[in-house]
């Protein structure tokens, strides 16, 4: 479990995956620029998802809750985790809406940041932003990650920044 001053970062559980969740996923607004729309939202597929991934130490996953009242917003990701070179991917979603734009993205990423470089010993977190995510690269440079580098062509209709702090 991770905390800072609004948010409790924790495992997700079985409970969490629920209609609210998957109307997060299948929601335009929130999947525009996730993977996962090209996916089946099914919850049998999410828990599938799930146990292949709870204990996987590679690729820590959490529930993003509100300490205020314990609700579930959305979930942060780090992996896989390279331990050879110390690296791992970053991504992030707020999958209810009316929480966005009140900097708890920035505050997820800082913590979560700083945990994999303080206790996990990583020297470099990497995550990729199509080109029209403005809030989601607003995010990142907040907590420190600069634009490495632009991907053309490398998703269908859209560019990929590549980002690392700073
Ligand atoms: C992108 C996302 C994570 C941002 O979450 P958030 O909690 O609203 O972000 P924050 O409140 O921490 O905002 C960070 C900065 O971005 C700005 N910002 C956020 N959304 C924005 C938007 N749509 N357009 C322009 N700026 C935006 C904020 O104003 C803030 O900047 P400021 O402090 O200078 O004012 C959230 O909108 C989301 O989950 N979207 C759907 C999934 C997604 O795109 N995930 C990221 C995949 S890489």
């Amino acid at each position: 479990m991770l905390q800072s001053s609004r948010l409790l970062l924790r495992a997700i559980e079985p409970a969490d995956l629920n209609a609210t969740y998957r109307g997060w996923l299948i929601d335009p607004e929130v999947n525009r620029y996730l993977e996962t729309r090209f996916l089946p939202q099914i919850i049998e597929i999410l828990e599938a998802y799930w146990q292949a991934h709870r204990d996987d130490p590679a690729s820590p996953w959490f529930a993003l809750c509100l300490i205020a009242d314990g609700r579930h917003i959305g979930n942060i990701k780090l992996g896989p985790i390279d331990w050879l070179h110390r690296r791992a991917d970053i991504s992030l979603f707020i999958g209810d809406r009316s929480c966005w734009g009140q900097g708890y993205a920035s505050e997820a990423i800082a913590l979560v940041g700083d945990w994999s470089f303080r206790e996990l010993d990583l020297q470099k977190l990497n995550a990729g932003v199509y080109a029209g995510n403005i809030g989601s690269r607003r995010a990142f440079e907040k907590c420190g990650f600069e634009l490495e580098g632009t991907l053309r062509q490398e998703a269908v209709n859209s560019g990929l920044r590549l980002m690392y702090p700073g």
